[in-house]
């Protein structure tokens, strides 16, 4: 199952979309973020419900569909969502991908987050791919607006709370040009493998943290020892 559905994900962003980049990526980035949202409201009705609360998750998984909001905004700056067609087709597989994930978050988490690791990783390679095939002429573009301000002008908080592995210290990378952005995009999907491959552990709903959290802890820590 977990299988067929990367499957038919490649097959729409590798073999249909193989030789438009921008129209390629912003499919990519409309149906790979689905998932985020999937969980968010499966844990939001677990909240509502009284079952299980864990605000850490809620805080990172909003953080990473807001981080790959980003990601689609930098590709519709770059002109990827000009045509119907690409928007219709990205659109709707992006609600049904909503509901199978919703469904496949209730039965097993742990698949799930296994489903968006292997994504994830797709999403990282594409990039690679991409990055090492454009190097020069990316390097001659400029940076669209929306990247500088997520990367590096704007309120950082959002952008360092996906960085879930790097034990509390922050990327804050350069954002020049197009490479630079393309770059950090690259970066962000690896980010995120990382952090679904913590979640598949089995006390990962015990031992998850935001970064955050962790590093306020890490602050405190001194303060506390001295009481
Ligand atoms: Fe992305
Ligand atoms: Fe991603």
């Amino acid at each position: 199952m977990i299988r067929l559905i990367v499957s038919f994900f490649v097959f729409i962003v590798d073999v249909v979309y193989g030789n438009r980049s921008y129209a390629r990526f912003y499919v990519l980035e409309t149906i790979a973020r689905v998932p985020y949202f999937s969980y968010l409201s499966v844990l939001h009705l677990y909240e509502t419900l009284g079952f299980w609360r864990r605000a850490d998750l809620l805080k990172v998984h909003f953080a990473e569909t807001w981080n790959e909001l980003h990601h689609l905004l930098i590709m519709e700056s770059l002109g990827g969502n000009r045509y119907w067609g690409d928007r219709f087709l990205a659109q709707h597989v992006a609600v049904a991908y909503y509901w199978v994930v919703v469904l496949l978050y209730v039965l097993s988490p742990m698949y799930a987050y296994y489903l968006m690791e292997l994504i994830e990783n797709h999403a990282y390679h594409t990039y690679d791919d991409y990055l090492n095939a454009h190097a020069a002429a990316l390097k001659t573009q400029p940076a669209p607006q929306v990247a500088i301000e997520y990367y590096r002008d704007g309120d950082l908080y959002m952008f360092e709370e996906v960085q879930t592995t790097t034990g509390g210290t922050f990327r804050h990378p350069q954002v020049d040009n197009l490479y630079d952005v393309f770059l950090n995009i690259r970066e962000d999907e690896c980010a995120h493998v990382k952090t679904m491959e913590v979640l598949q552990e089995p006390d990962a709903r015990q031992s998850f943290y935001s970064p955050h959290t962790v590093f306020t802890a890490a602050k405190a820590l001194p303060i506390d020892a001295e009481l």
